[in-house]
């Protein structure tokens, strides 16, 4: 049988795959267009967006607003989701068994929506989806062609946040995705 995007959010709502649903206040399922053709895939939600249940809605959520903004890209035509829909305590690095847990989420988002590209926001997630040994640092802005998606990854917004002079880097790196993506688009 096939899931929707409905049945997915209801699963999401009342997982209680591995302990972190003892000490999230909400879970965080993706949001964006489903029929979008470009998704980011970030981490885990942080503090705010455990207390909203909503993506990026904290201090990372308003540096990726403006990079989006900077690009002429509308949260509503682009998918954002993360590796973990709950809240590790203290923003932890998510463990291995949860990233496990969580996963089958994160397949079904991909497989409903089937982006032309994906990208990772951070090492995390960068680590999860493209290679166990990903370097951000060396491959950040690199590509790799997986089936019918294009992938690559950037830094997280936290890491501006920690380092701003990351920003340029960060939009040096989108400036090849909206080109990817133009060139998708036209193809
Ligand atoms: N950091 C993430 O990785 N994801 C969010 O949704 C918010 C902050």
């Amino acid at each position: 049988m096939q899931l929707t995007w409905n049945d997915i959010e209801q699963h999401v709502a009342t997982c209680t795959r591995c302990p972190l649903s003892q000490t999230r206040n909400l879970p965080v399922m993706g949001r964006g267009n489903h029929q979008a053709d470009l998704m980011l895939i970030a981490e885990a939600p942080g503090g705010q967006e455990d207390q909203q249940g909503l993506p990026f809605v904290g201090r990372s959520g308003e540096i990726l607003d403006r990079l989006l903004q900077e690009f002429g890209l509308a949260r509503n035509e682009i998918y954002i989701t993360n590796i973990l829909k709950c809240h590790p305590p203290g923003n932890r690095d998510p463990k291995g068994e949860e990233k496990e847990a969580c996963f089958p989420y994160l397949k079904y988002e991909t497989y409903l929506l089937k982006p032309k590209i994906i990208v990772c926001l951070g090492r995390v997630a960068a680590q999860r989806i493209i290679s166990p040994d990903f370097k951000i640092t060396r491959q950040h802005g690199t590509w790799i062609d997986r089936k019918d998606c294009a992938l690559t990854a950037t830094y997280h917004p936290s890491a501006i946040l920690r380092d701003p002079s990351k920003y340029e880097i960060v939009k040096s790196d989108f400036v090849e995705i909206v080109k990817k993506r133009n060139n998708l688009r036209n193809h």
